[in-house]
């Protein structure tokens, strides 16, 4: 079927952290890939995202940081805005589902669902916690697994057996809230059955969409052949679009049944004729996802659609699978990412460079990994070694034999017309590769061009050639003009900052993808810019500077994760009072000679000034610590170490990475007071 126009929708990321390169290669470079190829094209096309401001772990997380939920999503919505538009994601519009239009569609939606009787209406017992007079959502609640007795498994899953549970299954349950132990009480809600549109999915999906990827059909077919079960599209929250029904008061939409409307309501900010890109058949409708997302996208959006009035439901879901990270899953709790934000910062100039890199590692089949010495390679090799080097030598070449000026070209030899039949074909692979969600391939068969001008100039060798056969070279810098040219075109929806560098070399505004193949896309006489390095080299320290990056989170994690000391054996409070333990302060600090862990410190204890030594040298500089106070045991019997006396012991804390830190009082406090 022929359609008119393009409705392209990639996944809103929840408002309640930063995005990082997994979301970028799951869903986003592959969508602005997308759109950017069917823009160049000249399609009617409209790229939609936003921010997914409900849900409840943005309500824990402003819980835990004593802020709003809308405080929460403000900070993130602003960052994460920010931080695509920064890398070249093309939004046409960027919206977020805490704006007035979408509670108003989200309740509409609802309400016309509602109205038509579409919803089945049950009462359940919950959990409800007493102490906060709320009903409580899984996340909210904790309790003992009963697969495998992790004593901190939450109502929807146990994160340690990896087992999905109901908050019922939990053995003595408790409120993540107060801490109190939740009772069980009626509450009413409204679902979505499921069940009963199992047989009308079946047939949409396994009989008409045989062409989804089979990471994508092999998940929705298991779905429907576990059999679909009615799903509970409202919650007793307090953050989100509020249930528009007499008697629903303290719900809320469920933040899946809202967040998949928020494409309508940014369709509906962004053109008033979005009704156009919504209902009209000639409309063909795309949602980029994460593999997670499929029962949403594929499932239950569709069925809220197909009961609305007149929607039409999406043409391909091209989910992704994971990217890993250094090997490992990518991680927010564990801080386990290459977060954008932060990326933009430590790397300006170089969007394209990850780009490039998450496109030619990009999860398509199944999950795989991110790694910087990939990344450094890809760059290195590929694209200063490759793409930049061909080019630059064609423009530099031009500029310095005919001042910038494009030749004009004789007669072409074999191998002349064997390098033009390869580079006519590249347009029907790319095209071939993208219409079909393949990435990968595309970017393969983009870059097999710039390869093929890179061979062409090192099997002609034009440098040598000039010097006895000037017009041959004309012909020759002529064909790698125009693969240039086109490198500018192909390359745009991969790597867009790099080909709007190149097209303004190249001088060429007016060229497009229908012109990708043609052999005049520079005709003779045409003046091109000044050629200018379109990648640099990635020396190692940079790349070693990100992996050390990512060494401190293991580090930080395992510390984190590691065991306290067991408490040493019990002693009578009269042993501990023969302590004397006072505040003092360290007057001077040296090395120990010929030690490396020992240092002399003369100590002002208050009572005396006195001399200890101490194995702490590698942790701290003496000169830097002098003027510290620091508790110290003054009546531990004086002990000669390297032949100096020690007369006490300073008190350390040792953390669980291993690192010391002085015992000192929180502020400055007389020397010779008691610690007790
Ligand atoms: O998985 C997620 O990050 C969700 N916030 C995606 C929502 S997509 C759409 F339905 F809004
Ligand atoms: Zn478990």
């Amino acid at each position: 079927m022929e359609y008119k126009r393009h409705l392209i929708t990639s996944a809103l990321p929840y408002a309640n952290g930063p995005v990082h390169i997994g979301h970028l290669a799951g869903v986003y470079v592959p969508s602005d890939i997308y759109v950017r190829y069917l823009r160049q094209k000249g399609e009617d096309v409209k790229f939609i995202c936003g921010s997914d401001e409900h849900g409840v772990p943005i309500t824990i997380k402003a819980r835990k940081e004593g802020i709003t939920p809308q405080d929460v999503v403000d900070r993130y919505h602003t960052l994460n805005k920010d931080s695509f538009d920064r890398f070249g994601i093309s939004f046409d519009i960027y919206s977020r589902t805490s704006s007035k239009v979408h509670h108003e569609t989200a309740s509409e939606f609802f309400k016309e669902l509602y109205e038509k009787g579409e919803f089945v209406e049950k009462t359940s017992e919950q959990y409800f916690d007493e102490e906060a007079g709320q009903f409580l959502a899984d996340r909210y609640i904790k309790g003992t697994c009963p697969k495998c007795s992790y004593e901190e498994a939450y109502g929807d899953q146990c994160e340690s057996c990896g087992t999905s549970l109901s908050p019922m299954e939990l053995i003595n349950p408790y409120s993540t809230i107060s801490g109190s132990k939740p009772v069980k009480k009626d509450t009413t809600h409204w679902y979505l059955p499921l069940d009963k549109y199992e047989g009308h999915l079946r047939k949409w999906i396994l009989e008409d969409h045989k062409e989804w990827k089979s990471n994508v059909y092999g998940q929705c077919k298991s779905w429907l052949d576990d059999g679909l079960r009615p799903r509970a599209v409202t919650r007793d929250l307090d953050w989100g679009v509020p249930v528009p029904v007499e008697g629903a008061e303290g719900k809320v939409l469920y933040v899946w049944f809202d967040a998949p409307i928020g494409y309508i309501s940014a369709t509906k900010e962004l053109t008033p004729d979005w009704e156009k890109y919504w209902k009209d058949k000639e409309t063909r409708m795309i949602h980029f996802i994460g593999k997670d997302n499929i029962v949403f996208h594929c499932i239950i959006f569709p069925s809220m659609l197909d009961k609305a009035d007149g929607y039409i439901l999406p043409e391909n879901v091209p989910a992704n699978e994971f990217l890993n990270l250094e090997g490992n899953k990518i991680s927010t709790s564990r801080n386990w990412a290459v977060w954008l934000h932060e990326y933009l910062d430590e790397m300006p100039g170089k969007e394209d460079v990850l780009r490039y890199t998450l496109t030619a590692n990009m999860p398509e089949a199944k999950d795989n990994d991110f790694n910087w010495a990939d990344f450094q390679a890809r760059n290195n090799n590929e694209l200063v070694a490759i793409l930049g080097n061909f080019v630059n030598r064609a423009l530099v070449l031009t500029h310095k034999y005919y001042g910038g000026v494009i030749p004009e070209p004789g007669d072409y030899t074999d191998f002349d017309k064997e390098t033009i039949a390869q580079y006519e074909q590249t347009k029907g692979l790319v095209e071939k590769a993208l219409d079909q969600f393949k990435f990968r391939e595309a970017l393969k068969e983009a870059m097999s061009l710039a390869r093929l001008g890179n061979k062409y100039l090192a099997d002609t060798e034009p440098w040598k050639v000039v010097k006895t056969d000037a017009e041959r070279v004309k012909t020759i810098m002529y064909i790698s003009l125009q693969i240039s040219a086109a490198l500018s075109i192909v390359m745009e929806p991969f790597i867009p900052f790099t080909a709007v560098k190149l097209n303004k070399m190249v001088n060429a505004p007016e060229i497009g993808w229908d012109d990708l193949g043609k052999m005049d896309l520079l005709k003779p006489g045409h003046q091109i810019n000044k050629a200018e390095l379109l990648f640099e080299k990635i020396e190692d320290s940079v790349v070693e500077a990100q992996r050390q990056k990512l060494e401190d989170t293991k580090k930080a994690n395992e510390a984190e994760n590691a065991t306290v000391e067991p408490a040493k054996d019990e002693v009578a409070f009269e042993d501990f009072t023969k302590m004397d333990i006072r505040i003092g302060t360290i007057l001077e600090a040296e090395k120990v000679a010929k030690t490396k862990k020992l240092l002399k410190l003369k100590i002002d204890t208050g009572i005396d000034q006195r001399t200890v030594v101490s194995g702490i040298a590698e942790y701290f500089e003496p000169e830097k610590i002098v003027g510290k106070q620091v508790s110290i045991l003054v009546n531990l019997a004086p002990r000669k170490i390297r032949g100096i006396e020690s007369q006490g012991m300073i008190l350390m804390a040792q953390d669980a990475d291993g690192s010391l830190k002085f015992v000192e009082p929180g502020e400055a406090t007389k020397n010779g007071s008691t610690v007790s």
